[in-house]
């Protein structure tokens, strides 16, 4: 069963919005539960689907995931934990990327972790190698087998002294979750910093894990043999928090987003500012307005943190192409995240992507065939058209430039949007968007 939005543009986006615990934090402290040998707590838990796929893998491996029916939060018990039969967890390959997560904690748990072919979004081959390094690094034995990988270590897992190549959010988190009751010392440089990283340091901090961030963006980790559980309030989600910021600037309207914290968009709220978006910054979160005057163009390039987000980029140029003028967008993390920008052609953006890299810095992308750069020219008039969600937040940005549309647009595959932002038609409506919903076989 899938659903269609039938979606009347042009109606400003008024109102508030309730953001609550970051997708790319809420997965993976669940797979830390795994680690500790007690129950553990997990607040401020959004209802999506990258939760759901989580919670069955671990169930999967005998962990008992409980729901509070009123608040949402998770209590994770691993006291049961065991195999599970491979055929179960391929009922969940494609889904999510987070299962390559689970091989530490399944090694540390059962000795060994079968995993299946990954899903996630279409926005580059999204490689595992970094990943699959670093077990070998830390003495696992990673076999490639129908419909999956198979990963073992007899000995358990040892520390090692570990260089990532390029400051992956995955590839941090993989010698995280086996690091923290690895034997011995484990020091990893070129580590990812993003917030979601430092909260999942955090969480594992509570568990016992002796962890410290070091000025270099080196991470030094204290293998211990037991971790315990931990009670843990999830940070909120920067990305669902910025996409609707977007959507304020694209529809001309006003929306205040409940939980939108400050010091996690630090970098976004300066480029937001930059374009002329209006603010005003709360202790419980942030207001998001259109001024009423022109948007400004600029230049923009994506990096890791502290840098501008990835994940901000692709609705931030739907408000782009109505920017007074030319804006230029240098995508450095991911070698095919300009897709989405088709539909937006077909309904009236002027767009083009380019292989170069149009940005200060050339990136590991230049000169290797991919369009991962983009130069708008605004504004321009959207209208309405037919439009198939390509990814999680592509596909939000086509959702709020059918809204910003004249005409009426009818969008395909929004379910894909329930990976990540929660209960978004239900917040769409409440900031009076003009759509219908209709189930198609
Ligand atoms: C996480 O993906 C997020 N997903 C992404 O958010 C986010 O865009 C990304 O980090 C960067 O911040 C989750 O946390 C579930 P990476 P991840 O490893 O960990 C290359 C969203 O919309 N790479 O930091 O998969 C990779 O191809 C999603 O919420 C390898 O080459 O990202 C990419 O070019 C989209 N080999 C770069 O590193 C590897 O083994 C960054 O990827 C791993 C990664």
């Amino acid at each position: 069963m899938s659903s269609v939005l039938t979606i009347r543009g042009g109606v400003p986006l008024t109102g508030r919005v309730s953001v609550r615990g970051a997708k790319n934090l809420v997965p993976k402290a669940m797979v830390a539960a795994l680690l500790g040998n007690e129950p553990s707590v997990l607040r401020n838990v959004p209802e999506i689907k990258d939760v759901e796929v989580v919670t069955s893998l671990l169930q999967l491996h005998g962990v008992t995931v409980v729901k509070d029916p009123l608040s949402g939060d998770l209590t994770l018990d691993p006291k049961a934990a065991k195999t599970a039969p491979s055929t179960a967890i391929d009922a969940h390959a494609g889904d999510s990327r987070i299962p390559i997560l689970l091989c530490g904690p399944l090694i540390h748990a059962i000795g060994e972790a079968f995993i299946p072919d990954l899903g996630g979004c279409k926005i580059g081959d999204r490689p595992i190698d970094y990943h699959l390094n670093v077990l070998r690094q830390f003495g696992a034995v990673v076999e490639k087998r129908p419909g999956g990988i198979h990963i073992s270590a007899p000995k358990g897992l040892h520390g090692a002294k570990i260089n990532l190549p390029y400051p992956s959010v995955g590839a941090t988190e993989q010698v995280l979750l086996s690091a923290t009751r690895a034997e011995g010392i484990t020091e990893l440089s070129g580590a990812a910093t993003e917030p979601e990283i430092i909260d999942l340091i955090a969480v594992l901090q509570k568990m016992g894990a002796i962890i410290s961030v070091q000025t270099d963006r080196t991470i030094r980790i204290e293998g211990v043999r037991d971790l315990g559980g931990y009670n843990h309030r999830a940070l909120s989600d920067r990305n669902e928090s910025a996409s609707w910021a977007s959507a304020a600037l694209v529809t001309r309207g006003d929306i205040f987003v409940e939980g939108a914290s400050q010091r996690d968009m630090m970098t976004f709220l300066n480029t937001y500012r930059k374009v002329g978006g209006g603010m005003d910054i709360g202790e419980d979160g942030i207001r998001f307005y259109h001024r009423g005057g022109k948007l400004n163009p600029l230049v923009l390039e994506t990096d890791v943190h502290p840098g501008f987000m990835t994940d901000w980029q692709q609705p931030l140029v739907v408000a782009l192409t109505q920017a007074d003028g030319v804006s230029i967008v240098h995508e450095t993390v991911y070698e095919n995240r300009f897709g989405f920008t088709d539909a937006l052609i077909r309904m009236g953006a002027s767009i083009q992507v380019h292989r170069e890299c149009l940005g200060s810095v050339p990136c590991r992308f230049g000169q290797r065939n991919f369009l991962h750069s983009a130069v708008i020219s605004g504004p321009t008039q959207l209208k309405g058209a037919d439009i198939d969600v390509p990814d999680l937040r592509g596909g939000f940005s086509h959702l709020i430039a059918a809204l910003a549309a004249s005409g009426t647009s009818r969008v395909t595959g929004i379910d894909i949007i329930n990976r990540g932002y929660e209960r978004f038609t239900e917040k769409l409506s409440g900031l009076g968007a003009d759509f219908d919903i209709t189930s198609t076989k």
